[in-house]
């Protein structure tokens, strides 16, 4: 599986959206102005996964140093559990800590048995559940991870 990992552009727009829809109940996926709004901020970064012309995953992050978020992580299904969503979260986080972030903030459903296995494969740590954070009453696990600070050069 030849998947590459790039920056986001604006063209990917609309397999982004396409791709959140897939992965999310509705209630918990992005509308097209709440993605567009997050690809906008000032501390966004979008990283994607692609095999050829086909996007098959991204990660969205927004960092304000030392904190940052992750927005979203979608992989498609037909190319789960081959390391695409790793890949992705090990960029992301190389870029943040280079940039000074230091804690890595997520929600994911309480239901997401899946998303909830694959953070804590990644060290992070359950924090708090927040009830009735996502429409239809839904709970959502608010986990944390610390990075360790990117050694510098002394050169
Ligand atoms: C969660 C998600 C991003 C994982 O992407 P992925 O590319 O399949 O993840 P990886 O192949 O890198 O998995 C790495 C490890 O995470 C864990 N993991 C991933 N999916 C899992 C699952 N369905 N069940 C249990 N553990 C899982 C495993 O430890 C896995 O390692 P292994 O395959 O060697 O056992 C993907 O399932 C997805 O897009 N789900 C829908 C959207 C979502 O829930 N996003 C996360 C919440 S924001």
């Amino acid at each position: 599986m030849a998947v590459a990992i790039r920056q986001y552009e604006p063209h990917d727009f609309a397999a982004l959206h396409k791709l959140d829809q897939a992965c999310f109940p509705p209630g918990i996926a992005y509308s097209k102005t709440m993605l567009r709004y997050f690809l906008s901020q000032p501390g966004a970064e979008c990283l994607v996964a692609a095999d050829g012309t086909k996007i098959v995953g991204f990660i969205l992050s927004e960092e304000n140093p030392p904190l940052a978020h992750i927005v979203t992580l979608d992989v498609a299904e037909s190319y789960r559990r081959h390391g695409v969503g790793t890949e992705l979260l090990q960029e992301n986080e190389s870029h943040l800590a280079f940039r000074g972030v230091r804690t890595v903030l997520l929600e994911t459903a309480t239901s997401n048995d899946a998303g909830i296995a694959f953070w804590e494969r990644h060290g992070y740590r359950r924090e708090a559940v927040l009830k009735n954070y996502y429409p239809g009453r839904l709970d959502a696990l608010e986990m944390r991870k610390k990075l360790s600070a990117t050694p510098r050069s002394t050169s």
